[in-house]
């Protein structure tokens, strides 16, 4: 519930079919944008030809009707819309009441789908970077984002375990590996370094090349020798990408490497051979998409090889016909645009209509402070350095802040990946990030930090009050702002205002307390997007608001009732900011 189902559960009596469905009226509302506008408004202009009147006129009579029913809102007409401005201090008790429920911002729009939710997918030995970074926390929040909504996701790691760069990771260990090396740099460090070197190398000796082939087909056939150092990359890879799941939060319901369709990808290429779809091109065979005016889709390559499309073709069958997925996500760059394209197109030319369930979920590239990547090479943003350097700052700045801070190490550790998770989030992910780590660890500015730093704040007020409520006690304590039996309506007729809540009448107040009924608006419009941006930009507003009124207005005021209130919207404001948060995979330390 929110003011603009209050709004339309009055207006729509009052309006003629089909204007008056109260479920689709909310939608023609609109939070006017400038303040002394009222709450909620009403255009008119759409009721003009069935009502056949002008909507200034439309606007005037609703505007006396409405006031003429009793009602916790006055009606204004403003030229041709109607205004509702509604009565703050009765209002205030039941958005605090529904701002309260540990169930705030959930819904079921999304209940019985199950959505297979393809996330992180990083490459076996190949460095974490940061590319994979937003892979991860875009698509952890947005599953997050889909849960509130009442879906079930399956999250999905869709390991780059299998691939001809396995031959040439073979064929360069066997030749130059260096136990020592190893030893010192780590193994994904010194397996770039063999990476790097294959390519140098085999530009002056191309025979390189076919060898690299050779051990990636007896890799594809179980070779004795190819299959154990395969496993060993995967192993060591693994260990170090389980580390960062771990610093960053994240979870999965299944880690599948690509080599786990191996044996699903022969029927693929018959069910394509079957229903007329596969072409010669070259001595390889592809799917042509001429008619979409895209390139053929690659199937098998002339050399009898697998590729990454086939394997997704594998993939996407596997994951709608053996996990259930009513829905499948791909949360990938954007430089892999057309390889979803085609993989979608292929999948309706073989007849399934589920296709149009399926969805790229792209983002743009991550740099940092210009930092370039190209792991040919060799030149790599690693996560696991960039993490490292955001904690490093936000040491430093907790030590000048507060250097008595408990748990001081943790408490970094949280700001400086949450800074950079933040960093990620916060603008639209089909563009282009570049931040530098420096700005994205301050406590105000548009980061992450100022969101913790802002929640902390909340509880440190509680906790205030509430010490100053052991040295005398006065009533219920602050941190109990539990049911006083008001109702989570706001439209509906409750008992009057509770004493107290008329101090929540002023303009920071109640802009605050607005602020905070909007928010499952703003989870479910994040879900229906899959972006996390709209969620960490109203988290972004939402902080505004609650510094502003905490700057204005005296929360620990001598009156006890008063003070009571603003606790309860102080702290309904912190709870509000910590649940937004534990969405996009950010922690709020208690204190900073
Ligand atoms: N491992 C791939 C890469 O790093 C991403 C895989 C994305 N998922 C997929 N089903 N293709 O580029």
């Amino acid at each position: 519930m929110n003011l603009k189902h209050a709004a339309a559960s009055h207006l729509a009596a009052l309006l003629p079919d089909p204007f008056g469905d109260a479920d689709r009226l909310p939608a023609m509302l609109e939070y006017p944008a400038e303040r002394g506008r009222g709450d909620v408004a009403f255009p008119c202009f759409a009721l003009a030809k069935a009502m056949q009147q002008s909507p200034a006129v439309i606007a005037r009579q609703l505007a006396e009707q409405l006031n003429a029913r009793t009602a916790h809102f006055t009606a204004h007409a403003d030229g041709p819309y109607v205004n509702f401005a509604f009565d703050r201090a009765y209002l205030a008790p039941s958005i605090l009441q529904a701002a309260s429920a540990e169930q705030f911002g959930q819904s079921k729009q999304r209940e019985g789908r199950r959505i297979v939710i393809d996330l992180s997918s990083p490459n076996i030995a190949k460095p974490f970077g940061i590319g994979h970074l937003r892979s991860t926390m875009i698509g952890n929040a947005v599953a997050n984002l889909l849960e509130q909504t009442g879906a079930e996701t399956v999250r999905v790691n869709h390991i780059g375990d299998w691939g001809t760069q396995f031959g040439k990771m073979i064929a360069a260990y066997l030749r130059w590996a260096d136990e020592s090396r190893i030893a010192e740099l780590g193994p994904i460090k010194a397996y770039l370094e063999l990476y790097v070197k294959f390519h140098e190398e085999a530009k002056a000796a191309p025979a390189l090349e076919d060898e690299a082939r050779s051990w990636f087909h007896k890799l594809e056939t179980g070779d004795e020798q190819a299959l154990p150092l395969w496993r060993k990359f995967v192993d060591e890879s693994m260990q170090e990408f389980n580390k960062l799941y771990s610093r960053l939060g994240v979870r999965f319901d299944h880690v599948l490497g690509e080599s786990f369709y191996n044996d699903k990808m022969d029927d693929v290429t018959r069910e394509l051979e079957a229903k007329g779809l596969l072409e010669e091109s070259d001595g390889a065979l592809v799917v042509r998409l001429d008619e979409y005016g895209l390139p053929p889709c690659l199937i098998v390559k002339s050399d009898g090889a697998s590729i990454y499309a086939t394997r997704d073709l594998a993939t996407a069958l596997y994951r709608h016909n053996a996990m259930g997925g009513d829905e499948l996500l791909y949360v990938v760059g954007g430089e892999q645009a057309l390889h979803f394209r085609q993989l979608f197109l292929v999948l309706a030319k073989l007849g399934y209509a589920w296709v149009e369930q399926c969805r790229h979920i792209s983002f743009g590239l991550m740099k940092i402070e210009g930092r370039k990547m190209s792991t040919r090479k060799g030149k790599v943003v690693f996560l696991e350095e960039v993490l490292d350097e955001a904690v490093q700052h936000a040491l430093s700045k907790i030590e000048q802040k507060n250097p008595d801070l408990p748990d001081k190490e943790q408490v970094a550790e949280a700001i400086g990946v949450g800074a950079v998770i933040f960093a990620d989030l916060k603008n639209t992910r089909q563009l282009e990030v570049n931040f530098s780590l420096e700005d994205i660890v301050q406590f105000d500015g548009e980061t992450g930090p100022y969101l913790q730093y802002t929640y902390a704040r909340t509880r440190s007020l509680l906790a205030k009050a509430l010490a100053g409520e052991k040295a005398a006690p006065a009533g219920r304590s602050a941190g109990g702002a539990g049911t006083d039996g008001e109702s989570a309506d706001p439209g509906s007729t409750a008992a009057d205002a509770a004493p107290g809540y008329s101090c929540l009448s002023s303009d920071t107040s109640w802009e605050l307390l607005t602020a905070l009924l909007r928010y499952p608006e703003a989870v479910s419009l994040a879900a229906d997007k899959a972006e996390p941006s709209v969620l960490a930009k109203y988290l972004l507003e939402l902080a505004r608001l609650f510094n502003r009124f905490y700057t204005h207005e005296r929360v620990l005021a001598e009156h006890a009732p008063e003070r009571l209130a603003k606790l309860r919207l102080t702290e309904a404001a912190g709870d509000t900011i910590r649940r937004g948060l534990a969405i996009l995979g950010i922690e709020t330390p208690e204190q900073i």
